[in-house]
């Protein structure tokens, strides 16, 4: 029988992330440091049997309708093309994406999309080398544009870019890269950078919020809110121009969209997260390796579930950002 992932405010989660690994092949200054983290240790992470277990109990019992691989960088995970496949087998419905940096993904895309992927979502903040390096402090720039025209290519789309504005670095590109992105056909989305960054060197002061995205943006080009309900998408959608071009605003720290969040996470060393910034965690891997059964296991998500708060509550004044960086989380 199917039980749904409800909360206490009636929120029903059907979109699954599944963090693969923790670990990743690029360093972004405003996620984590030159010299990397404590990566997960192998004893503690989910093999592939493991994770698709998981997924598939979400699916068969949970009521779990999406499934998005997120990392640290999902492509650094060996098993890869293996999990997706193996997950498109649990349901010809299912909705497969992944949010990927890119690098990788020219000689990988076919695979995916044969392994049964749907559409990928490319992490990218600037469309300029030099301002790449520094951010995210390896030269591999050219890598990301050619495994996004690998993803276009085979049939990955629609494909679609984030891109995280940070002053002084690439903010005054946010122009450059829409019209970067509206040539080649990608949908652009800017986020505002939330309160999740290894360092904890995250201020309101310092992040670009999505007022100053759409002044930015409305200098070069004419954005007109597009037609299409938000529901619990967090984008919120512009025709750029007068179309067919579009642009998304993710701007989850001053216009947050938790009333109508989906979302539930699955952490690479099988963690149950009911939120980004949840202070608690519920332990699948530790009853897993215990013996549990499907239907023990798919009982102690649910319950993780009455603990989901109502919001992020990043503006409040008791607000603790989560042990777990974005990186070990998956974003
Ligand atoms: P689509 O289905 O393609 O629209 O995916 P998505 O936008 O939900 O997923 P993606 O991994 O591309 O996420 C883009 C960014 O949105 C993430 O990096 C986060 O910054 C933000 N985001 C995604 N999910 C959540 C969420 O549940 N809460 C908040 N606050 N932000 C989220
Ligand atoms: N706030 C918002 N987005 C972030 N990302 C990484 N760190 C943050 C943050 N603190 C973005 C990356 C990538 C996606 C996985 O999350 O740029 O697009
Ligand atoms: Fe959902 Fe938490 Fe994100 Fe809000 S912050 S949308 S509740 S995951």
């Amino acid at each position: 029988a199917l039980t749904l992932l409800e909360d206490r405010y009636g929120r029903v989660a059907t979109d699954l992330r599944v963090s693969l690994t923790d670990k990743c092949n690029l360093r972004c200054s405003y996620c984590m440091p030159e010299e990397g983290l404590d990566w997960l240790s192998n004893d503690k992470l989910l093999t592939d049997d493991e994770i698709v277990r998981l997924i598939g109990i979400g699916v068969e019992h949970l009521g779990i309708e999406e499934v998005r691989f997120t990392g640290g960088e999902p492509m650094v995970r060996r098993g890869l093309v293996d999990i997706v496949r193996r997950t498109r087998a649990l349901g010809p419905d299912l909705g497969i994406s992944i949010t990927t940096n890119a690098l990788g993904l020219a000689r990988n895309a076919t695979a995916l999309a044969e392994a049964g992927l749907d559409r990928v979502n490319v992490s990218l903040d600037t469309v300029r080398a030099d301002t790449f390096r520094e951010i995210t402090r390896r030269d591999r720039f050219h890598d990301v544009v050619a495994g996004l025209a690998a993803a276009q290519q085979a049939g990955l789309g629609p494909v679609k870019v984030n891109a995280v504005l940070l002053r002084g670095q690439n903010d005054d590109q946010a122009a450059e890269l829409l019209a970067w992105c509206l040539e080649r056909g990608y949908e652009l989305r800017f986020i505002e950078q939330m309160p999740l960054d290894a360092q904890h060197g995250w201020t309101r002061e310092g992040m670009i919020t999505a007022d100053e995205i759409f002044a930015a943006l409305e200098r070069s080009f004419t954005l007109t809110p597009a037609s299409e309900p938000r529901g619990s998408a967090p984008a919120e959608l512009f025709t750029v121009d007068g179309g067919p071009g579009t642009v998304g605003v993710i701007a989850s720290v001053t216009r947050p969209f938790c009333g109508d969040c989906d979302r539930v996470r699955l952490t690479a060393d099988g963690q149950v997260r009911n939120c980004l910034f949840a202070r608690e965690e519920s332990d699948l891997r530790l009853a897993m390796r215990e013996g549990a059964s499907d239907r023990e296991l798919a009982d102690r998500w649910v319950i993780a579930m009455r603990g989901k708060l109502a919001g992020h509550g990043i503006d409040d004044q008791s607000f603790l950002q989560p042990d777990r960086p974005m990186s070990a989380i998956g974003g």
